[in-house]
């Protein structure tokens, strides 16, 4: 089995231009299968309140509940860099709550490395979190905890004023310690002139062949959702048509009889069975 992967290992991957593959699991058997893959990273990202808990933002994703699920997933792998979201208002509020709540997600959560949404005004946090010993991946672009001020999903970085605030957020975000930034919905060229200028990865969503790496969340990859689905995602299966067609065969099979079968039922053996026989027939005790 290969040797663990670690912020280290993302450092040397970009410096060996070896591109990183990071998805979202929030589950223990996805988490499992996807180590099994060959992810070199797995987010716990909150998008689990828009693909596990149908909520329509990332908003109401708690820590507790990145906690909950941060567990699971870092229960069941050995090998990829676990990442935990840091949920809406719990990097927002001052340096000691932000440095709190990271501390749990490592120390109760088992996560290797944090991320947090925002550019230069969080990088004190991020500064004093690296300081603690808890490695942080930065998220600017597109950062969905802000849908609200930024008037929606939309892609960031087309004015120049916008593309400079993202080079000086990286810029400061990269100088406060972060191993790594996500870009997510930022045009491709605006995203290779980040990338070219800082030495930690960039991990892009929406953000073009151009970055160190990608990442996509795994029910959007997967075909698993009937919800809204982005456009810069890419579908690698339709697990939702063989879902249902799977549970369309059940309810067939139940209706009919033909489940459960020979090989799904348990039987007496034929001692149990001479034993049993009277009340089987229906004799009295
Ligand atoms: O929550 C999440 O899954 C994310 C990725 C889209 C980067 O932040």
């Amino acid at each position: 089995m290969s040797k663990p992967v670690t912020v280290r290992t993302f450092l040397n991957m970009k410096q060996a231009g070896q591109k990183i593959a990071m998805v979202t699991a929030y589950d223990y058997p996805t988490a499992k299968l996807l180590e099994e893959s060959g992810v070199h990273a797995l987010l716990v990202g909150d998008s689990l309140g828009m693909v596990v808990q149908g909520m329509h933002t990332t908003l109401p994703v708690t820590l507790e509940d990145i906690l909950y699920h941060t567990s699971i997933v870092s229960r069941a792998v050995t090998r990829p860099l676990v990442v935990a979201d840091m949920p809406f208002l719990t990097n927002q509020v001052s340096v000691e709550e932000t440095l709190k709540n990271a501390g749990r997600l490592m120390s109760v959560g088992g996560a290797h490395a944090v991320k947090m949404e925002g550019g230069a005004e969080v990088a004190e946090s991020v500064y004093r979190l690296v300081q603690a010993g808890i490695p942080v991946m930065a998220h600017v672009g597109l950062t969905p905890q802000s849908v609200h001020a930024l008037g929606g999903f939309s892609v960031q970085g087309r004015k120049k004023p916008e593309v400079e605030k993202m080079l000086d957020d990286v810029t400061s975000l990269e100088q406060a310690g972060a191993f790594s930034v996500v870009l997510e919905m930022v045009p491709a060229e605006v995203a290779e002139a980040v990338t070219a200028r800082l030495t930690i990865p960039t991990i892009g969503i929406g953000a073009g062949a151009g970055c160190d790496g990608q990442v996509l969340v795994f029910h959007d990859m997967m075909g698993f959702t009937s919800g809204y689905i982005p456009k810069h995602n890419k579908r690698y299966a339709n697990l939702a048509d063989t879902i249902v067609q799977a549970a369309r065969s059940y309810v067939e099979e139940v209706q009919s009889g033909a489940f459960p079968g020979p090989d799904q039922t348990v039987y007496l053996k034929p001692d149990e069975h001479a034993e049993l026989q009277p009340l089987l027939k229906g004799e009295p005790l």
